[in-house]
């Protein structure tokens, strides 16, 4: 059984007085239960509507969604599900503690359950020392932490976080996903928004890409990033002048990267690496290492982007 699994969604928005707007067309995707699963895609694309079609908050126009194995309607599976909005506001005045027991009152964990579970979370987040601190004295960080904690509190095995780094400086970024991989330790399954493209790439196991309502791309992520990369760079050492002066006045994008001694860097595609070596020995520079760049989830993602853009006018 998929933790996830959506069949030909889709989703028209209708108000009163304006143009209806569609924001899924014909979506379809499975996520495996396990593992942590990426889901990009530009502002707009529809992350959020999908997302809140999985937990509930909205309703589909079309197709069908499924929350681990259970029509997203159903919401039993609340049970066995956290989830993180994408803007959340706690009541201000309760403190860490009381709000997670407060959450804790929606899944009938016992006295003695909520005391034990409200501490191991508060741990797991890196909030213990805010237990007794109103949700107003927290930072956005923390208060993202608190977002986090409230999601896993009943310890669900599927958790959906709708951009769970988003306004977080960089080590608070790295706070959550080193929290997200614990969870993926623990065997849960992660359905993750994000716009973070490197830190998808350094978590997820599988990504879905969308944009405008449509998927674009949909796999394993060593699988989509796999291939024969067109581009090696190439780091040699050289006196100044020489070869540098040359390159650089010919336009090639040459970068010094120590000073002394002198070492260089620059990138060439596959076909031209053995000329570029024999130019840089013929003027007495050493060759240091010859490495082929990784395609990475950026480029890919811009690429794709790009050209549904193109398609769609
Ligand atoms: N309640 C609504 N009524 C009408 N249109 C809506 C509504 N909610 C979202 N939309 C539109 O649906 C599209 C998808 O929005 P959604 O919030 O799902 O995007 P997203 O991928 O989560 O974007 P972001 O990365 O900015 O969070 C957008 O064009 C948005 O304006
Ligand atoms: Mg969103």
């Amino acid at each position: 059984m998929a933790a996830l699994e959506i069949r030909n969604l889709s989703k028209t928005y209708r108000s009163p007085g304006r143009k209806p707007f569609t924001a899924l067309r014909d979506l379809s995707l499975a996520v495996p239960e396990g593992g942590i699963y990426g889901f990009l895609g530009p502002n707009g694309a529809g992350k959020s509507t999908t997302i809140k079609i999985l937990v509930g908050l909205i309703r589909k126009t079309g197709g069908e969604a499924y929350v681990l194995g259970r029509p997203a309607e159903d919401l039993t599976s609340h049970q066995e599900m956290g989830y993180l909005p994408e803007v959340s506001t706690y009541y201000p005045y309760l403190t860490c503690r009381e709000l997670l027991d407060f959450y804790c009152s929606f899944f009938g964990l016992s006295r003695r359950k909520r005391v034990s579970r409200i501490g191991e979370t508060l741990a797991l987040t890196g909030l213990t020392s805010k237990t007794d601190t109103p949700v107003r004295e927290l930072s956005k960080g923390m208060q993202q932490r608190l977002g986090i904690a409230q999601a896993v509190i009943h310890d669900p095995p599927l958790l959906i976080l709708d951009e769970p780094t988003a306004a977080l400086d960089p080590l608070i970024q790295k706070e959550v996903r080193d929290i997200i991989l614990k969870f993926r330790d623990q065997g849960k399954t992660i359905f993750f928004s994000s716009h973070r493209l490197t830190e998808v790439e350094y978590i997820c196991d599988r990504v879905a890409v969308l944009h405008e309502g449509r998927l674009l791309l949909e796999g394993r992520l060593a699988e989509l990033l796999e291939g024969p990369s067109p581009d090696c760079d190439v780091t040699f050492s050289a006196e100044e002048g020489e070869i540098w002066d040359r390159w650089r006045n010919s336009g090639v994008p040459v970068a010094r990267i120590t000073a002394s001694p002198q070492t260089f860097q620059a990138r060439f595609p596959q076909k031209e690496i053995k000329q570029r070596v024999s130019e840089i020995l013929s003027s007495r520079g050493s060759l240091l290492s010859v490495t082929p760049v990784r395609r990475n989830l950026e480029d890919l993602f811009v690429k794709m982007i790009a050209e549904a853009s193109h398609e769609t006018g």
